[in-house]
């Protein structure tokens, strides 16, 4: 079975606040991008790769990839406005014959085999998709402006990371929809009556927001 990886990374990262979006912001002595792609194109069960990038940023996205040796990535396509615009401009590069795509997130720099194969056994067992999550630590409660609403019961609730793995006919049909307000994929799959299933998650895959969050992932690498 072919397995397409698609690299999210045509986010401005507005909350880094740098001169440069946050795929090329840097992560010790690389930009951030680097490591997932360089991930990607090591792992036994990615075939190819597509990496959705800010306007004006495909050529340095290539560059990158050849500079890692990701010969693996194929194509590095114009995002969207939104992540799911990106996601979609990146799927529309995936072959017909392609029969899984596991869409990932650049800003989760940390992706390893070890994910990867969790997201994917599922397919193989009739899930539509699989998505890696966390149980909540912290105490989750409801809000409306500053006041607490309610506390949430947490033991049903996860935060769901990337990588997310599909089945390639399922994501297709899922991003046809109506995808505004969309974080991840695995939403657009459920909103279409998909079955996601959850594995475990990776306390490595945390995703750079702000900006200590390149400290803590750079801490990650070093250890
Ligand atoms: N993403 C994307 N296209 C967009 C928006 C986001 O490909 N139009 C990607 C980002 O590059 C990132 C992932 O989706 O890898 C998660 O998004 P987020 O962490 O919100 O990144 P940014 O949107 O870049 O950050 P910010 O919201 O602070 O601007
Ligand atoms: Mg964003």
């Amino acid at each position: 079975m072919t397995v397409w990886a698609v690299l999210a990374a045509a986010g401005s990262g507005e909350r880094l606040g740098l001169d440069r979006p946050k795929a090329f912001a840097n992560l010790r002595v690389r930009p951030l991008l680097a490591e997932p792609l360089e991930r990607l194109d090591a792992s036994g069960w990615v075939d190819a790769i597509v990496v959705a990038v800010p306007a004006g940023w495909e050529e340095p996205a290539i560059l990158l990839a050849e500079e890692v040796g990701a010969g693996k990535v194929v194509a590095a396509v114009t995002g969207g406005a939104t992540r799911a615009d990106s996601v979609r401009a990146a799927v529309e590069e995936v072959p017909d014959d392609a029969a899984i795509i596991l869409v990932h997130d650049a800003a989760r720099p940390l992706v390893d085999d070890a994910v990867i194969e969790r997201v994917l056994r599922p397919l193989a067992e009739g899930w539509h998709g699989a998505v890696p999550a966390l149980p909540m630590a912290d105490t989750v409660k409801r809000i409306r402006g500053t006041e607490v609403v309610e506390t949430v019961d947490r033991s049903d609730l996860v935060a769901a990371q990337t990588p997310q793995a599909f089945l390639a006919d399922v994501l297709r049909t899922a991003l046809g929809g109506d995808v505004a307000g969309a974080t991840d994929c695995a939403s657009l799959v459920e909103a279409a009556d998909g079955r996601v299933a959850v594995v475990p998650g990776d306390r490595r895959l945390v995703k750079v927001t702000e900006p200590d969050d390149l400290e803590l992932v750079a801490s990650m690498l070093a250890g």
